[in-house]
């Protein structure tokens, strides 16, 4: 690399999420893996027998202890050792996420010792130099929350405003990045579309509902950040795939492409542009429509059999810049890839896809490779591996530093 591209405030980071990683959560997400454990073990060579890794995965993937986050990864813990790990691999940035079900068990009545675990939290990172990006809903809610329907129900948005004034009146001050939820679009598909997540429901009007209120939680939730902290920045991280034609000149493969994108990728977005200081957004996919389908080349695939195509994060960094002209921060972006053997090429492309878009115009901020630890990867459980660092969940949770880290750190430290 000739010119330099990134500049030295440039957030180098990665990204967690209190569920996946802390331990010990108690939420909608926690009941219902215990309730479904059993029969996704059951199941498992039916919905992933096909993949290139089943070999490999199969032991875990039929045992119903796979399908349980129980103690996570201890990161409630050793949250302090991590970040010396993080701090270790160069980063100067961290996504995480607060677990409402633990500030706010039960309804209205909030726990101190964690509203104070996470000031000591964001504390420790910046002793360590590290910018915390806070990110508020990452899908789980509080048991009782749940029950009175979630983000379904209009009247129920109350309560999620009340859990983000709690943590405006906390930690605002201490925060210069807010990120109020993660990918909506995804949430209301798998939860009340394809019935793959809890709640498991099949309802177009639900999702849409859902959808919907999503954004009115956002709108306000910005306000309520705002006034505890006017310079805060906020955005949300939203799924955005790299939607193309499977045959550029068909003009039914271009049509469903152009749907698709706004569907997908924009229609969110837009209906909060002004309540938006970045674009935030999560980057693994890149979908061919042929007709209707996907139609995707069936190499190089990652564990979890997702078709890769890391460079196309550089055309949605350009068409995101062209919608909005706001700085950009890719919030997730990453690959399980127990074996470590497509990490680093990985990674490369998207740095690389990064600079091509900067030296364009694009004002990318930050990137925040999913994840840094590995975790509980939701509906499958714990055999995919996302993390920068691998944790041995046998032997003590153990973290070991994977070599396309040590590439990554070495990378940040001759870049920036
Ligand atoms: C989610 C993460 C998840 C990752 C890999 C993202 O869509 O935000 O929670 O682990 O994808 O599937």
């Amino acid at each position: 690399m000739d010119k330099k591209e990134f500049s030295k405030k440039f957030f180098w980071g990665a990204s967690t999420a209190s569920h996946q990683v802390e331990g010990g959560t108690v939420n909608q997400w926690s009941v219902w893996e215990l309730a479904n454990a059993k029969e996704l073990a059951k199941t498992a060579e039916e919905r992933l027998g096909e993949l290139p890794t089943w070999d490999e995965i199969k032991s875990q993937a039929e045992d119903p202890k796979n399908y349980v986050s129980g103690e996570g990864v201890d990161h409630y813990k050793r949250y302090k050792e991590d970040f010396d790990i993080a701090k270790k691999l160069n980063l100067n940035a961290m996504r995480f996420g607060v677990e409402w079900s633990r500030l706010e068990p039960e309804e209205g009545k909030w726990d101190d010792g964690a509203e104070e675990h996470y000031r000591n939290y964001i504390a420790e990172l910046r002793k360590r130099g590290i910018e915390p990006f806070m990110n508020i809903w990452h899908w789980t809610v509080p048991t009782w929350f749940d029950e009175k329907g979630g983000f379904s129900h209009k009247a129920n948005l109350k309560y999620f405003y009340n859990f983000v004034q709690k943590l405006a009146d906390a930690y605002g001050k201490e925060l210069n990045y807010t990120i109020t939820l993660n990918e909506p679009n995804v949430y209301a598909t798998f939860g009340y579309i394809t019935r793959e997540w809890p709640p498991q429901e099949h309802s177009y009007l639900k999702a849409g509902l859902v959808y919907w209120n999503l954004i009115k939680a956002h709108k306000k939730s910005y306000k309520i950040l705002k006034s505890a902290n006017p310079s805060m920045q906020i955005g949300v991280a939203a799924q955005l795939a790299n939607i193309q034609a499977k045959r550029p000149h068909n003009f039914i493969d271009q049509s469903v492409t152009k749907v698709m994108r706004y569907l997908w990728n924009w229609w969110f977005l837009h209906r909060i542009r002004k309540q938006q200081d970045f674009i935030g957004f999560n980057y693994y996919f890149t979908d061919y429509y042929k007709y209707f389908h996907r139609d995707n080349p069936h190499v190089p695939l990652s564990d979890l059999g997702w078709y890769m195509e890391p460079e196309g994060l550089y055309p949605l960094l350009l068409r995101a810049w062209a919608h909005y002209q706001k700085p950009i921060f890719v919030t997730e972006n990453g690959l399980a890839d127990m074996h470590d053997q497509y990490r680093q090429w990985w990674l490369e492309e998207s740095i690389v896809a990064m600079e091509r878009a900067i030296s364009e115009g694009v004002d990318v901020q930050g990137y925040f490779h999913w994840s840094l630890l590995d975790n509980f990867e939701w509906k499958y459980g714990w055999w995919p591996k996302f993390g920068l660092v691998e944790v041995d969940r046998e032997h003590g949770m153990k973290r070991t530093i994977r070599p396309s880290a040590q590439w990554y750190a070495d990378k940040i430290k001759k870049i920036s």
